[in-house]
Order: C-alpha cells, then sequence, then structure tokens
C-alpha cells in the first residue's frame, strides 16, 4: 500500500523515569519470511505472534496475489495455505509492497523461477531504492527484469521458464539479497550457493530448514557459505515469531537515557546476526542485564532488564559488526549525542539506501538539535557532550526508523524534539505510541 497519507507531526518532550514492562511486537524480518515461505509450501503453515505493520500487511496481500490463502485469525494469529514451490500463479494486478525493500526484494526472489509476469511498485520511499542488487543475481537463474532507470520500481520481473542454480558472492553485506538468491534456489534444479564475506542476519537459512529444505552452511576463507538443495518439497509449518530486537531497540535506548528509569523487555532474540547494538551499548556502560534466556520459535531471546545508565561513553563501532545492528545506527546516533566523547561508526554506507539516506537524515536532524557531527561516505561520527539542546523539527522523509529516533531524542533533550510526520512508523511498530505513553514517556500528536 503506497503510503500518500495525511502527514502525522509528532513531539517528545522530557519525561519523568521510564518504568514497567514493554512487549515488542514480532520481528518484522521473520514475520516476512513466514508468509513467503508458507506461501510456497503445501499444506498449512500456522503462524503466532506476527507483527501486523503495514510492511507485513502488504507481504500478506501479495502471498495472496500469487495465488496462496492467507487467513488472519486473531491478533499475530494467521495461516497461509500455500501453493507449493514453482507453484506462484500469475497475478492480475500489480504488486504494491509499499515502504518495505524487504517485503519487494525476497518476494522478487521468490518468484524469478517460475514463468510468470509481475509487476512491482512502492511508496515515494521505496520507489528510489536500488534493485539492481537483486536483479543482477535473479537475471543468473534466467529472469528478466525491466524497471525505470537506475534499476528502480516500478519494474516487471519476468520469470525464468527454464531457471539454472546459481553460484553467487555477495557484492554488498545484505540479507535482502541473500535471501533473494535463496528463495530463487528453491525452484531451479541442482544446487545454488550463495557466499556471503560479511555475516548478515540468518532467518532465511533457519527458516528454510525449518520448512524441510536442505540447507547447509560452511565457514570458509571467503566467508559464509550457504549451499541450497533446489526443487525441495516444503511442508506448512507452526512458526512462532519471536520480538523483534530492532523495535525493542526504541524502548531499551529511550530507558538507558531517561534519569530513574527502568524497565523490563520480554523475550528480545539474542540471534548474533541481530545483537550488535546490545553488544556497543554495553561497551558504552549501559546497564543491561540479560534474564531467563532461552529458546523461542527457534531463536535465542533473554529477557532484557534495562536501567538508566548516566555516564555513557563514546565508542567505535567495527566495520564487521555493521551488518548486525545495520537498522539500529539511527537509534545508537542519539544514544551516541548523550554520552560523553566521540562515537564513530564504520562501514555503515548500506544506510545510505534504506528507507532513506539514514546517515544523511541522522546527521542534519542531530545537527537541527544542537550535537556536532561527522560523515563521510561509509562513517557516522556523534560528538556526545551528554547534553543535546534540542527544540528542531526533524524530516523523517518516509523512514520508521528516523522517526522513533528523533522521538526518543525528545525524551531527554533540553528543549522539545519535532518530527514532521511519524506515520511511517505504522509499517514496523504500530504500538509504538501506546507502549511508549504506557511507560511514561511524553510522545504525542501535534
Ligand atoms: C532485512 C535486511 C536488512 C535490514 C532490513 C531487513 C531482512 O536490509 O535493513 O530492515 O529482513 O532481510 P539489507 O539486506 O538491505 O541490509
Amino acid at each position: 500500500m503506497s503510503a500518500h497519507a495525511t502527514p502525522i507531526p509528532m513531539i517528545a518532550r522530557r519525561s519523568p523515569a521510564l518504568t514497567g514492562v514493554a512487549q515488542i511486537p514480532g520481528d518484522k524480518s521473520i514475520s516476512h519470511r513466514a508468509l513467503i515461505l508458507g506461501a510456497l509450501s503445501v499444506g498449512e503453515t500456522r503462524i503466532t505472534g506476527l507483527l501486523e505493520g503495514q510492511d507485513v500487511l502488504d507481504t500478506a496481500a501479495a502471498m495472496r496475489a500469487f495465488g496462496a490463502t492467507v487467513t488472519r485469525h486473531g491478533e499475530g494469529e494467521w495461516t497461509v495455505n500455500g501453493v507449493g514451490v514453482g507453484g506462484f500463479a500469475e497475478p492480475a494486478q500489480v504488486i504494491d509492497c509499499g515502504n518495505s525493500g524487504t517485503g519487494v526484494r525476497l518476494i522478487m526472489g521468490a518468484m524469478a523461477t517460475t514463468p510468470i509476469t509481475a509487476t512491482f511498485t512502492g511508496d515515494a520511499s521505496l520507489n528510489k531504492r536500488p534493485m539492481g542488487r537483486i536483479t543482477d543475481p535473479l537475471a543468473l537463474f534466467g529472469a528478466r527484469a525491466v524497471g525505470r532507470r537506475g534499476g528502480k520500481l516500478p519494474m516487471t520481473l519476468v520469470g525464468a521458464a527454464e531457471p539454472v542454480p546459481v553460484r553467487y558472492t555477495l557484492p554488498m553485506p545484505s540479507a535482502q539479497v541473500k535471501s533473494a538468491v535463496l528463495l530463487a534456489g528453491l525452484n531451479a534444479p541442482g544446487e545454488t550457493v550463495v557466499i556471503e564475506p560479511e555475516a548478515t542476519r540468518d532467518h532465511t537459512e533457519r527458516m528454510l530448514r525449518g520448512f524441510g529444505a536442505e540447507v547447509s552452511v560452511e565457514e570458509s576463507p571467503e566467508g559464509r557459505v550457504i549451499t541450497l538443495k533446489g526443487q525441495p518439497e516444503l511442508t506448512g509449518q507452526s512458526v512462532a515469531v519471536p520480538r523483534d530486537p530492532s523495535s525493542a531497540a526504541f524502548p531499551v535506548c529511550a530507558a538507558l537515557l531517561v534519569p530513574g528509569s527502568e524497565i523490563l523487555v520480554p523475550g528480545v532474540s539474542r540471534n548474533p546476526t541481530r545483537d550488535g547494538l546490545y553488544v556497543t551499548l554495553l561497551e558504552m556502560g549501559a546497564d543491561i542485564t540479560f534474564e531467563n534466556p532461552r529458546e523461542e520459535g527457534g531463536e535465542p531471546v533473554a529477557d532484557l532488564r534495562v536501567r538508566h545508565s548516566p555516564g555513557l561513553k563514546g565508542v567505535t563501532t567495527p566495520e564487521e559488526r555493521a551488518a548486525s545492528m545495520i537498522d539500529e545506527f539511527p537509534v545508537l546516533s542519539v544514544v551516541a549525542s548523550m554520552a560523553q566523547g566521540v562515537t564513530v561508526m564504520r562501514g555503515v554506507k548500506e544506510l545510505r539506501v534504506k528507507e532513506s539516506d539514514r546517515i544523511d537524515a541522522m546527521a542534519r536532524g542531530l545537527e537541527a538539535c544542537g550535537v556536532k557531527i561527522e560523515e563521510d561516505e561509509d562513517t557516522l561520527i556523534v560528538h556526545g557532550t551528554g547534553r543535546v539542546p534540542g527544540g528542531a523539527t526533524c524530516e523523517t522523509r518516509l523512514d520508521h526508523r528516523i522517526a522513533m529516533s528523533f522521538l526518543v531524542l525528545g525524551l531527554v533533550s533540553e528543549e522539545p524534539v519535532a518530527v514532521d510526520d511519524g506515520g511511517p512508523i505504522a509499517t514496523s511498530f504500530p504500538a509504538f505510541e501506546p507502549l511508549m505513553a504506557a511507560l511514561g514517556a511524553r510522545i504525542e500528536r501535534r
């Protein structure tokens, strides 16, 4: 669903201590994959804890358009009756993936080796993002894509009638590209191999195995070598979606910064391909304890107890950690601005092609709030002084994480921080406002 909705201006003000329990919604990455793998399976997939953000709802609608039966039974409770590997029907309408790069890239991968044609579009943000990174490897399977100049949506993909398997080394650390290639490999004969020089989130590999595919992962001098045996029969599964560590990041960082806070955030994924923010916060001196570690929905999880942490220190995040916290740099830059000393975020150029250019969006907004910033193509540097003047309205650029990051900043800056549009928050974290309000945060619509 393309968002041309009226902007929702919002403002955050200095807040009293945040307290209570923050029940974070389901993981966005795993929610997309549960719907897509359910659609590619034979039989019924039962999903609990599905994130009902707009991005995921758009993927659910797309799976219906490709022939799967997708039904909502209650909050987070969904079933998918799939069409099997290679069974996608040709959609009669354009597929609108809204704001979601993950949705469009994984779905294009999933249809690329089936002889059907589909046209994809999205909102103003998604239609600016690069698709060549997936159409290049999908062409190796025999699929053909025609899009706008620069490989942008709207774009038509003609699936390969006689797909061949592929061996592909990722040119950038991207779980979306890796996943598009693996999903395309499902309907190719033989073995499809993806080599990732830097590890990225591994939900696709874990879930493909769970649905019955043969996937092996080996560490080699070139990186992780992932091998998928093509044309498996996937069978419907029960998927319990764990809570999203990328959404948890906002209340967690808010509680670290707001004096007197103590919150509990149950069941947050500790998957090592997703926990770079938490590693970094501990290095900065954050008071976070990981209680009751266990496994849920095939992912390692723990309950996070987070206390206000005065005296956070600036740190350097190394390039090799970037992929494991790629969605968390905006909120880390907020924490960094309230810490003492310089925080250097290295190897972050992928942030330039997210829902917005997140380096530019954070740099301009933080500067407007009185924070000293340096940046180059691949690095963001925040000079923290332990206090932020605030008092600005920051542009969110159709980017949910930019909106939530600046609203967290406004809880501790001297003057309030406003955002021009909080509407995009609904793509990933529709319950953000009531959840933050219940903890005591002063975030309002204007
Ligand atoms: C995602 C991968 C990441 C991340 C996005 C979700 C996924 O994108 O930023 O929010 O679910 O595979 P890239 O693969 O482009 O790094």
